[in-house]
C-alpha cells in the first residue's frame, strides 16, 4: 500500500535555490520513489508570485509522486502538520559581505518560524537551515520551537562536505564516489575545518594517495594546508564572484542529500552535517556545529572518537570560537 504523502515545506520557495530544489523532491529524488510529497510553498509577499510560477510548473510536470501544492505567506499555514522543514528563505549574501553581517537581518525570520514549527508541525518534524548563517540560524530556530526536541533542528554543511569531495576526486584523477570519510567540522563559513585525516579513496588513505602524486607527506600536507582547506571554505564567496550571486544547483543537491540521508540513512558510511553538540569533541553543548556523522534513518548521530590532531584541533577550535561569538551576537539582540 502506498504510504500517506509527507508534508514537505520550503521557505523562500519563490527564490533560486527553491526552484532549485521544488523539482527534484516532487520527483522524488530526496525521498525515494515510494515516499509520496505534498509541498509547502512559504514566502513573503514580494517572493509569492515567483513561488505561484513554481507551482503552475509543477503541476506542468504531472508528477504522480506529488500530491498538492499550498502556498502561504504565514509560518503557522506553512508548517501545519509538516514532517520536513526546509528553511532556506533568507537574505542571500552579496560580493564582499560577510556571513556575520546577516547575522541581524536573518535573527527575526528563524525565530518566529521555530515558534510556528513548535505550535503547529508534526511530532516528529525535522528541520534543517540552508539560510545563512546556517548554523546559528539553526540554532535561533531550535530554541524557540517550544516542544520540539533540539537535535531535530541541523544545518546544511553537506555542500562543503561534497566540495572537499569534489576538490580531492579531482585532484586525485579519482572518481567522487570513491572518496569516502572526508569530514567538515566548524561553522559553514571560512573558518571551516575540511578534514580528510581519516579520508580514504579506493580503499588507500587519501594523504599517502596525495604524497605519492604530489613526491612525499610533507608536499601533501602543504597542499591540504594552502590550497585544499582554503578553496573548500572559501568556495562560497568564489562561486559569488564569478556568477554573480551565491550558489543554486548545488546547495539544492547538497540539501536533497542531507536530508535523503537523514530519512533513509547512509549505510554506514560518513556524511558531514552541522548538528546540535551534546559537548562532542568539547565543542559547548547547544551550539549547531559541523560533525563528521552518520544516520541510521533515524536522525544524524556524531561519529565519536576520531583522533584529533594539535593543529586540527586548533582548526575546530577557530571555528567553534565564532560559532560562539555569533550565538553571543544573537544574544546580545535579545532574539536567544
Ligand atoms: P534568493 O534571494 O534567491 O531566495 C530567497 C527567498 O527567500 C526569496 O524568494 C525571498 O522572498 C524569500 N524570503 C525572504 N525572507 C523570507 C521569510 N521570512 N519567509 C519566507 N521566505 C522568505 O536566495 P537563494 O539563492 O535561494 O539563497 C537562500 C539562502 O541560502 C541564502 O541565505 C543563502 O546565503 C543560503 N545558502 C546557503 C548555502 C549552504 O550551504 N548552507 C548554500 C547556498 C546558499
Ligand atoms: C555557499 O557556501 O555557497 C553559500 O553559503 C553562499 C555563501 O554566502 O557563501
Amino acid at each position: 500500500m502506498a504510504s500517506a504523502p509527507t508534508t514537505v515545506t520550503i521557505t523562500g520557495a519563490g527564490g533560486q535555490i527553491g526552484y532549485a530544489l521544488l523539482f527534484r523532491i516532487a520527483a522524488g529524488d530526496m525521498l525515494g520513489a515510494d515516499r509520496p510529497v505534498r509541498l509547502r510553498l512559504l514566502e513573503i509577499p514580494q517572493g509569492m508570485r515567483a513561488a505561484e510560477g513554481a507551482a503552475l510548473e509543477l503541476q506542468d510536470c504531472a508528477f504522480p509522486l506529488l500530491h498538492g501544492v499550498e502556498l502561504s505567506d504565514d509560518p503557522r499555514v506553512a508548517f501545519d502538520g509538516c514532517g520536513i522543514a526546509m528553511l532556506v528563505g533568507a537574505r542571500p549574501r552579496g560580493p564582499g559581505m560577510e556571513r556575520a553581517d546577516l547575522l541581524a537581518a536573518n535573527a527575526g525570520i528563524f525565530g518566529p518560524q521555530g515558534a510556528a514549527i513548535g505550535e503547529v508541525a508534526a511530532d516528529d518534524v525535522r528541520a534543517v537551515v540552508v539560510g545563512n548563517p546556517a548554523n546559528t540560524n539553526a540554532l535561533i530556530a531550535a530554541a524557540s520551537a517550544a516542544g520540539v526536541p533540539a537535535d531535530r533542528f541541523t544545518a546544511l554543511t553537506r555542500l562543503d562536505h561534497n566540495r572537499a569531495v569534489g576538490q580531492l576526486a579531482e585532484a586525485l584523477d579519482a572518481n567522487p564516489g570513491d572518496v569516502r570519510g572526508v569530514a567538515i567540522w566548524g561553522n559553514h563559513s571560512a573558518t571551516q575545518f575540511p578534514d580528510v585525516a581519516h579520508a580514504a579513496v579506493g580503499g588507500a588513505p587519501v594523504v599517502e594517495a596525495l604524497a605519492e602524486r604530489l613526491g612525499g607527506h610533507d608536499a601533501a600536507l602543504a597542499w591540504l594546508d594552502d590550497v585544499f582547506i582554503p578553496r573548500v571554505a572559501k568556495r562560497g564567496a568564489e562561486i559569488i564572484e564569478v556568477r554573480g550571486s551565491s550558489s543554486v544547483a548545488s546547495a539544492a543537491n547538497a540539501a536533497i542529500e542531507h536530508v535523503r540521508d537523514e530519512q533513509r540513512g547512509t549505510g554506514g558510511a560518513t556524511t558531514s552535517a552541522a548538528v546540535v553538540s551534546r559537548g562532542e569533541y568539547d565543542v559547548p553543548e547547544g551550539l549547531v556545529c559541523s560533525f563528521p556523522v552518520t544516520s541510521d534513518g533515524a536522525g544524524y548521530r556524531i561519529v565519536e572518537g576520531l583522533a584529533l590532531d594539535d593543529r586540527s584541533r586548533a582548526r575546530l577550535d577557530a571555528s567553534v570560537a565564532e560559532l560562539v561569538a555569533e550565538r553571543d551576537a544573537v544574544r546580545a539582540l535579545g532574539v536567544l
